[in-house]
């Protein structure tokens, strides 16, 4: 009932084309065909057939976050694990199993209200990765796509359940004011979710690529810049995982951060810390204009 990775993200927008450009032109995302044609844009950053599906649709919002299970066996015993919660959880159709390059898929609401996917076997179309910006290319594997930020109205409930239910464990969590963050891991990778008390009016805070050198995300703020998006926040060092990253604002009106450098963490040493600062430097927040 352990989820291995974060596989994919899908977003719904009114864009297509707007997505297109920030994602390959501006992240460095390649572009390839979705199964199910025209309406979706299926953009990959390695090996993988999905890691962001973007949707045509009449909102900006997030429409789901895909964690990969390591085959059927625990993707059952997970799905098991989610009805003893006695969280509703709908089987994947054949169009949904196609739509996100997976055996099989099922769909489901955390606690919070937040739309997840769990899948297993991925389909792979053996396309090599080729970033149209070129670079060192990104970092996932066995770390995954990278990492979701949620809004969540109670984060201990959300935390309680990623923990028990799905087999998430804490990493660090932060408390300022009113507002409060869980980070959760499921792999090595520091977080691949976070839980936070704020609301945004997509379901997503932010994505988070992270890139193979720092050099990659400067020539990626500068194309950011270039492009006239706009920058959410300026580079800055994570505290928690440590992560040199910038912020932009994507079509959708939620964030994506680009980052470099993020902390591994071994799972018989580490110790859960309450961070008290989000960033060492850097990271100006300009929440700018509305979307
Ligand atoms: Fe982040």
């Amino acid at each position: 009932m352990t989820v291995r990775t974060l596989g994919y993200v899908v977003i719904g927008t009114r864009d297509l084309d707007a997505w297109r450009r920030f994602a390959c032109d501006a992240l460095g995302l390649m572009a390839t065909p979705a199964a199910d044609g025209e309406k979706a844009l299926h953009l990959r950053s390695d090996d993988r057939p999905l890691r962001v599906r973007v949707e045509e649709r009449d909102t900006e919002d997030l429409v789901a976050v895909g964690w990969e299970l390591a085959n059927r066996a625990a993707f059952e015993a997970a799905i098991d694990a989610l009805k003893r919660e006695g969280i509703d959880v709908e089987a994947g159709s054949d169009e949904l199993r196609a739509s996100r390059c997976a055996r099989d898929v099922v769909r489901f609401r955390d606690p919070t209200g937040s739309p997840h996917e769990l899948y297993h076997g991925t389909i792979y179309d053996h396309r090599p990765f080729v970033s149209p910006v070129g670079g060192a290319g990104f970092v996932t594997g066995d770390l995954g796509m990278g990492h979701v930020v949620l809004p969540a109205a109670d984060v201990e409930a959300g935390r309680a359940f990623f923990e028990q239910v799905l087999g998430f464990r804490t990493s660090d969590e932060l408390h300022q004011g009113p507002v409060s963050l869980a980070f959760l891991r499921c792999n090595p990778r520091h977080h691949s979710l976070a839980l936070a008390s704020i609301e945004h009016p997509t379901g997503l805070v932010h994505f988070m690529l992270e890139l193979a050198s720092l050099d990659d995300v400067g020539y990626a703020l500068d194309r950011v810049q270039a492009g006239g998006y706009h920058l959410s926040a300026t580079l800055g060092k994570h505290t928690n995982d440590q992560m040199v990253s910038f912020y932009v604002r994507s079509p959708s009106g939620f964030d994506v951060e680009v980052g470099c450098g993020g902390l591994h963490v071994d799972d018989a040493t580490w110790t859960t810390g309450e961070i008290t600062a989000p960033s060492f430097w850097g990271h100006r927040w300009d929440f700018g204009r509305g979307e």
